[in-house]
């Protein structure tokens, strides 16, 4: 019983959150997420008030190539904005793919949201239709990033040395889905 009522209150939690678009008012939002050092310890460091501003610019660019996208992540109850995920084109290992990145904030972390909006991301991936493989870097000593992968089904590929940000290089996991196999 005490097991089953977990299950769903995890369960539950995974329809607490929606994805939409960046938008205009996202950039106090960026700067929780990315301009802070705990958020940012598998990342390379906080980014620079400078550096975040011309990211967010870069994001809401990013609507009109209709191609690479990121998208706020929603708490319904509330209507607040509270992490982010998002996709875009990469050439890795001579193949054009995307790449996928997730950040939640710290006091809602553990409740299964960056999991739940990776899953609705990925099924915007899909939709798109441009690219068969979307692969995940996260840092060998970022536990709750590769989790999320193995849990959305993402295969692990190797473990590489992975350049993020630029000049910042990490020992990561190459997580691989195939948005066209059939479930
Ligand atoms: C990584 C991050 C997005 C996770 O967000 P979250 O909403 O807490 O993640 P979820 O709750 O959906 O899932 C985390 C999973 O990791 C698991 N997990 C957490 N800590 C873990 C640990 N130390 N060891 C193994 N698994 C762990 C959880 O149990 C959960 O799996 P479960 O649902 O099967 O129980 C969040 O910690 C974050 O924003 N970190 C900073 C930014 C970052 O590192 N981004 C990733 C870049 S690749």
């Amino acid at each position: 019983m005490q097991e089953g009522s977990f299950t769903t209150s995890k369960r539950s939690n995974q329809h607490t959150v929606r994805i939409e678009p960046w938008g205009e008012s996202d950039q106090i939002l960026l700067k929780k997420l990315l301009g802070d050092p705990a958020m940012t310890e598998h990342l390379g460091g906080p980014e620079s008030d400078e550096q975040l501003a011309e990211r967010h610019a870069r994001y809401l660019r990013l609507a009109d190539t209709g191609r690479d996208r990121m998208f706020k992540i929603i708490y319904e109850a509330t209507g607040e904005a509270i992490g982010s995920v998002g996709y875009w084109e990469r050439t890795w290992q001579g193949e054009q793919v995307y790449e996928i990145g997730w950040s939640v904030l710290p006091a809602f972390q553990g409740q299964g949201i960056a999991s739940a909006a990776t899953a609705q991301a990925l099924g915007q991936a899909r939709l798109d239709g441009l690219h068969r493989f979307v692969h995940a870097f996260p840092s060998v000593d970022n536990p709750p990033s590769n989790a999320i992968c193995r849990k959305l089904g993402f295969t692990l590929v190797e473990e590489c040395e992975f350049e993020y940000p630029k000049g910042h290089f990490m020992r990561c996991n190459d997580w691989r889905l195939d948005l066209f196999a059939r479930n």
